[in-house]
């Protein structure tokens, strides 16, 4: 069994990136195929058509699980409503099963929205029922083919947290500073990596990110030293290579 602090989890601020969207497609394959669907040669172009299709829009969210850098897991979302996310995928590869993995990567995507959104949900087999109950999850079999699960977001802790959003960002700016968003700097900024601060009480101390010419910009709503440090360490250790389990 893999050591728990040897699995990394990174937010996947770029899915564009060379070798990502094989990497969900080797997992999402080999967890499938583990339940007996195995897919063809237009199953594996539909795949890709998916991921290309989801990354167009510019709400999507991602993370990925690591180990020796090599990724074992992945989860992949999207808003749906300002205040509803959905949780399109969740695999991990069928040797690194009931690791922890699942659950982990199930709770980096709900902290990552749970800031500006109250419900998570999605769909999901059968055999994964269980699973999502043990995360909190409501599972409904409705009509259709497969059943649905849904979960209210519990507040966020404290904690630095990554988000993939830009239009939240500049509602959260107008939550932390007075100051106008700059628009620009938030376009240029889409799919660069941003982590946000948040303190005991659930409000956010700072927004920092890094924008296409590799500065970094930091938002702060007070002077808090303390914070802006570890705001910084973040996107440090992120471009090291991945955010360290917790
Ligand atoms: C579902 C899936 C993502 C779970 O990932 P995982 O890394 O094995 O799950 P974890 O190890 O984090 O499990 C968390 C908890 O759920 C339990 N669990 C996981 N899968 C379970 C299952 N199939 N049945 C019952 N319990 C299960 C674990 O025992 C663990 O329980 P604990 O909290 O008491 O220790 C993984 O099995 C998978 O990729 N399955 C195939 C694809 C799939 O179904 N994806 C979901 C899309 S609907």
């Amino acid at each position: 069994m893999t050591k728990r602090f040897d699995i990394k989890y990174k937010p996947l601020f770029n899915q564009a990136e060379p070798g990502i969207w094989e990497d969900f497609a080797e997992i999402e394959m080999a967890a499938r195929a583990d339940h007996g669907l195995v897919f063809d040669e237009s199953g594996v172009a539909n795949i890709f058509f998916h991921y290309h299709k989801n990354w167009e829009q510019t709400n999507n969210i991602a993370f990925g699980a690591f180990v020796g850098g090599k990724m074992v897991g992945f989860t992949k979302g999207f808003m749906i409503e300002d205040q509803d996310y959905e949780l399109s995928s969740l695999f991990v590869l069928p040797e690194m099963q009931r690791q922890g993995i699942g659950r982990k990567l199930i709770t980096c995507f709900e902290n990552s929205v749970a800031l500006v959104g109250s419900y998570v949900q999605g769909q999901c087999y059968e055999w994964a029922i269980p699973f999502y109950q043990k995360q909190g999850y409501t599972v409904v079999r409705g009509t259709g083919p497969v059943p649905k699960m849904s979960k209210k977001l519990p507040k966020l802790g404290k904690g630095v947290y990554p988000m993939f959003a830009r239009w939240q960002v500049k509602d959260i700016k107008l939550k932390i500073c007075s100051v106008p968003v700059d628009k620009k700097l938030l376009k240029d900024s889409l799919h660069q990596p941003l982590f946000v601060d948040v303190n005991e009480k659930g409000q956010i101390d700072v927004v920092g990110f890094k924008n296409k010419d590799d500065v970094d910009t930091i938002w702060v709503s007070d002077k808090i030293p303390e914070s802006l440090k570890k705001c910084r360490e973040m996107l440090v250790r992120w471009q090291l290579g991945a955010v360290k389990s917790r």
